[in-house]
C-alpha cells in the first residue's frame, strides 16, 4: 500500500492516478474525502494530524508534501515508521540549494522537512522541483475573463516543469529500486518568461493574449490571493530575481522516467480547459 498526502493537489492527484493505473494499492490522503473527487479504485481517507497512526495501517510506502507534514513533521513520520511504512517520497523544493537564503520562509519550510525525514530513520527520497507549469493557473480567472493578464515581472525566467512529469519521477522512486537516498532536482525541459507563457496559453486557446506589466509594489492580494501575506514579500524578490537569469535546466526528468520533460506548450494543451470559461469554480 503507498500512501499518498495531498492526493487532490496538482503532483498528489496525478500520481493518485498513475498509481490506479498501474493496478497499485493506493491510500489518496485528503482533509475533506467529500470535495476530493479522488478515482474509485483508491482508499480515500480524511488527513488528521492528531491522530496519524490511523493512516498508516499495512502502507509500506510513503509521498509526503511538506504542508501534511505539518508543524511536527517528526510525529508523523514516526507514526508511519511504527506502522510499517518503509520508504518516503518528499515533494521538497529546488530552493534548497548550495548558497540559498536559509531564512526565506519557503527554504525553512523545506528544510525542516527534510531534517525530520533525514532523522526519521526511514528510507527516503527529496525531490526538489523548480518552478510549477500549474503556477500560470494563477493566471485563469483573468484568461476567462478577457485578453490581458496583469501580473508582475514579465521578463522573469523559469524551467516550469509539468505536474505528471513530478508525478512520474514520484511515481519511480516509490516503486522502483535504487532511490534511496536520493536528490532529485526536476526541471522542466526550457526556459520560458512569464509573457512567453502567457502567449503559450493564448495559443492553445487559439486567442492573441496581452502580458500586462504591474509595478511589484503594487501587487497585492489581488493578483495573489493564494500566497499568505508573510510570504508576498519574499516571493517578489524571488520574482525579480528570476528577471533575465537563466534558469536551472536538467534531464532528470527523462533519465528517471524514460520520457523528455514536456514544455511549457504541452502543458498549455493539456490545461486548455481550466482557462475557459466554462470551467470557473
Ligand atoms: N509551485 C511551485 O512552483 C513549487 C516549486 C517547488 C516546490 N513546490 C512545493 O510543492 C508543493 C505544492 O505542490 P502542488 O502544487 O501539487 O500542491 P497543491 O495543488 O497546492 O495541493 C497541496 C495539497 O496538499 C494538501 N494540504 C495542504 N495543506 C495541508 C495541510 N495543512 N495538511 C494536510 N494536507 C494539506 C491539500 O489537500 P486537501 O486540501 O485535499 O487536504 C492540497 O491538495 C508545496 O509544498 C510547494 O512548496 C512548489
Amino acid at each position: 500500500m503507498i500512501v499518498v498526502t495531498g492526493a487532490t493537489g496538482n503532483v498528489g492527484r496525478a500520481l493518485v492516478d498513475r498509481l490506479v493505473a498501474a493496478g497499485r494499492p493506493v491510500r489518496a490522503l485528503t482533509r475533506d474525502p467529500r470535495r476530493a473527487g479522488l478515482p474509485a479504485e483508491a482508499e480515500v481517507v480524511r488527513f488528521r494530524q492528531d491522530d496519524p497512526a490511523v493512516l498508516f495501517t499495512g502502507a509500506t510506502r510513503l509521498f509526503l508534501y511538506a504542508q501534511a507534514a505539518g508543524e511536527r513533521p517528526g510525529e508523523l513520520l514516526r507514526a508511519a515508521r511504527e506502522a510499517g511504512v518503509r520508504h518516503v517520497v518528499l515533494l521538497s523544493s529546488a530552493i534548497i540549494a548550495e548558497g540559498a537564503d536559509e531564512t526565506h520562509p519557503i527554504h525553512v519550510m523545506h528544510a525542516t522537512v527534510e531534517k525530520a525525514v533525514r532523522d526519521s530513520g526511514l528510507e527516503w527520497t527529496f525531490l526538489r522541483p523548480g518552478g510549477f507549469a500549474t503556477n500560470a493557473l494563477q493566471w485563469a480567472p483573468q484568461i476567462r475573463a478577457g485578453d490581458t493578464v496583469r501580473g508582475v515581472f514579465a521578463g522573469a525566467r523559469s524551467a516550469p516543469i509539468h505536474e505528471d512529469d513530478m508525478a512520474a519521477v514520484a511515481e519511480g522512486a516509490l516503486t522502483d529500486p535504487g532511490h534511496a537516498g536520493a536528490v532529485h532536482r526536476l526541471t522542466g525541459p526550457q526556459a520560458t518568461t512569464n509573457a512567453e507563457q502567457v502567449a503559450a496559453i493564448g495559443r492553445a486557446l487559439g486567442r492573441e493574449l496581452t502580458f500586462e506589466e504591474v509595478p511589484p509594489e503594487e501587487a497585492g492580494p489581488d493578483l495573489f490571493p493564494h500566497v499568505p501575506p508573510g510570504m508576498l514579500e519574499s516571493l517578489l524578490r524571488t520574482f525579480r530575481a528570476a528577471v533575465g537569469a537563466t534558469p536551472e535546466i536538467n534531464d532528470t526528468v527523462e533519465k528517471i522516467t524514460g520520457a523528455p520533460a514536456r514544455t511549457f506548450a504541452h502543458w498549455a494543451e493539456d490545461h486548455r480547459t481550466d482557462f475557459q470559461p466554462s470551467s470557473a469554480p
